[in-house]
């Protein structure tokens, strides 16, 4: 008998979420110790995460903070992106990847996908360079590194016509490369290096449903500060500042007898890391080689099913080590109709899925800057035959088989 009936007959299983959080005792009793502390927002549990991510990065420091957006608008404003200035952005991507850019008052230029692979490519950003670029910002799309060696060779083809705009532009005197790791923290480029040490500046985040997650947070590390113009030291304390409201000591070291005097130096934003969420990204980082391993076999295993079908899973294994953060898969033809048919008829049988993304050029905020989904005709394609399957290390198996047959089930029915 053929599984697809097999499956009919079954009796009513459990559901299967898209993307619940993995939380352990462990994490529990992390978190529980800090709220006993006497300490609870950024202090001694935040620098040890801190300094946990730039060693698992590669790095020689990183700044914890609330979001992967208050971290890539904290490197544009490090750089001294602002007002007239450019951003590369692939349009398909979260919105956060493009608005930060008009946070800091520059503008972001939405490229397309070249293709299957929904990855920014370096001909993309070398077509969509003008004098005001300043920076690119490059998605770690599903935890694969986004292809940064080509991107810094068209970056670095383009030194000659750079304009900087002010003194950080002057020193790295080309446009920056920002990662957006919102998916990658833990994974590893086609060189070896880890994601971290990739791209100038790499933006992690730790939001609920991300790879390690501290209900919401992020990250911000650099690769050797000195390459690109900056003082190490200077530029924790700058990055940092940012993300304290621009004040010369945080709230712990004011804290301290007889320390309460401190200085505003910039009108800056308030994007800090507690200890509380430290303490659970601490907890995470110990198992975060184990979670990741556990994710990349249950990629093959989707890949496995998938191998004689024509559904495309999106490759995480040809080149470097995957995060493995999202199992993309990919019909055969672009048909909206059919893919959100599918996906409701697998949310009837208890499985829930997602898609990863609706480009930002059909999105109202973006179209009422003027960009078209005309524009960016893969983006479009690529998001009318994805569904995004669950991945997470809350699933047996049997969960994975369960999810794949069905999948096959409804294709061969619509
Ligand atoms: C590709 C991408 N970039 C950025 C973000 C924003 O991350 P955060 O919520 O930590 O700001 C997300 C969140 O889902 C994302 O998927």
């Amino acid at each position: 008998m053929p599984q697809t009936i097999v499956l009919e007959w079954m009796p009513k299983l459990k559901p299967i979420a898209f993307s619940p959080p993995d939380i352990r005792e462990e994490d529990i009793d992390a978190v529980a110790d800090v709220l006993r502390s006497g300490w609870i927002t950024t202090g001694p549990r935040t620098r040890e995460f801190e300094i946990e991510l730039a060693q698992l990065s590669g790095t020689s420091d990183c700044v914890a903070m609330a979001s992967a957006t208050a971290a890539m608008a904290a490197a544009l404003r490090v750089l001294g992106v602002g007002p007239g200035d450019e951003v590369i952005v692939p349009a398909y991507t979260y919105t956060a990847s493009a608005s930060v850019v008009h946070h800091v008052g520059a503008r972001a230029v939405l490229v397309d996908t070249p293709g299957p692979t929904p990855h920014l490519t370096a001909e993309q950003v070398v077509g969509a360079i003008t004098s005001r670029t300043k920076a690119v910002i490059a998605v770690d799309l599903a935890g694969i590194p986004a292809p940064y060696r080509p991107i810094f060779e068209a970056v670095e083809a383009r030194r000659s016509d750079f304009r900087p705009a002010g003194e950080a532009q002057e020193a790295l005197g080309r446009i920056a490369v920002v990662a957006d790791a919102a998916h990658s923290v833990g994974a590893i480029g086609p060189d070896g290096q880890p994601v971290g040490s990739l791209a100038d500046f790499t933006c992690y985040s730790f939001h609920a449903v991300k790879n390690l997650a501290t209900a919401e947070g992020g990250a911000i590390t650099w690769r050797r500060a000195e390459d690109m113009g900056f003082e190490s030291d200077d530029l924790y304390r700058t990055v940092r500042r940012d993300s304290l409201h621009g004040q010369t000591k945080d709230a712990l070291s004011k804290s301290k007898g007889g320390s309460w005097d401190y200085d505003i130096l910039d009108l800056a934003q308030k994007a800090n890391m507690t200890d509380v969420q430290a303490a659970l990204g601490v907890s995470q980082l110990g198992r975060l080689s184990d979670m990741l391993h556990r994710r990349r076999d249950m990629l093959r295993r989707y890949a496995e099913m998938f191998a004689s079908t024509d559904l495309r899973l999106m490759d995480h294994f040809s080149e470097g080590v995957s995060s493995a953060h999202l199992a993309m898969a990919f019909l055969p033809e672009p048909n909206q109709e059919r893919r959100d048919g599918i996906i409701l008829r697998l949310a009837d049988r208890g499985v829930a899925t997602n898609v990863h993304y609706k480009p930002l050029t059909l999105m109202t905020a973006y179209r009422n800057l003027g960009w078209s989904p005309v524009s960016t005709p893969h983006a479009v394609a690529a998001f009318e035959r994805e569904i995004t399957l669950p991945l997470h290390t809350l699933l047996t198996d049997e969960d994975i088989d369960r999810v794949g047959l069905m999948l096959l089930e409804e294709m061969s029915r619509s």
